[in-house]
């Protein structure tokens, strides 16, 4: 499985921090809203976890959350969290060695997608789609290009050239979910830009086929 995160874990939030200030956190802060009360969650490349303590400051109780996490160091950090009294189940695996049983109300994946090939988006994508109820939502952020602006384009390769040789990722674009989310019928209710409209939080409801 290509793709690891383990030698950049300790460190991965404050470089996120360094090169994007705010934009990471309030691109996701942004999809915490959409989350209601007494829901089944699935956060899928949870990274540290520090979401789930954003989570636990709207929703301090309530929540069934399954919490897939394919890096070890990264669970590790994830599993200190404080996330009160919700219920949290971590699975330390790439979701596509995990078999579901339970379907979910929700489902977050922040820049998860950008780390995969268009086979294996196409792939995790299906998987994923699978979990959700009609009717949920698909809580959804990664980066996005706009065709005429130059430096997202240099500030993408280094980031692939940075990650691939750092955790060793398949991908070296960025996958085209929109086409996936039409595919998959599902409707775009929500979209918030961040960091000069480089990253992009989408609410998405899964519609019936
Ligand atoms: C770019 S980081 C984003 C972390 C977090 N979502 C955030 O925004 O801070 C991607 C995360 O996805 C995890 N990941 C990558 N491929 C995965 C897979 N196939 N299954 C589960 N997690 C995966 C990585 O280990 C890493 O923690």
């Amino acid at each position: 499985m290509k793709g690891n995160y383990n030698s950049i874990a300790s460190y991965y939030d404050r470089l996120s921090k360094i090169v994007f200030g705010r934009a990471i956190v309030n691109a996701q802060q942004f999809l915490i809203d959409f989350i209601r009360p007494g829901s089944t969650v699935l956060i899928v490349g949870g990274g540290t976890g520090w979401m789930l303590e954003e989570i636990t400051k709207k929703h301090s109780s309530g929540l069934n959350i399954t919490y897939i996490e394919a890096s070890e160091k990264m669970m590790e950090l994830s599993q200190k969290r404080d996330f009160c009294a919700n219920k949290v189940d971590f699975i330390n695996r790439p979701i596509q060695e995990v078999q579901l049983k339970n379907r979910f109300d929700t489902v977050i994946t922040s820049f998860l997608f950008d780390n995969f090939s268009a086979a294996t988006s196409l792939q995790v994508f299906k998987q994923i789609d699978e979990q959700l109820l009609v009717g949920g939502s698909w809580l959804f952020c990664d980066f996005q290009l706009k065709d005429d602006q130059l430096w997202q384009k240099l500030l993408l390769k280094l980031m692939y050239s940075f990650f691939k040789l750092t955790c060793n990722i398949e991908a070296d674009r960025l996958p085209d979910t929109n086409t996936l989310f039409d595919r998959y019928h599902y409707k775009k209710k929500l979209l918030k830009t961040f960091y000069h409209d480089f990253i992009c939080s989408s609410v998405f409801r899964k519609e019936a086929d």
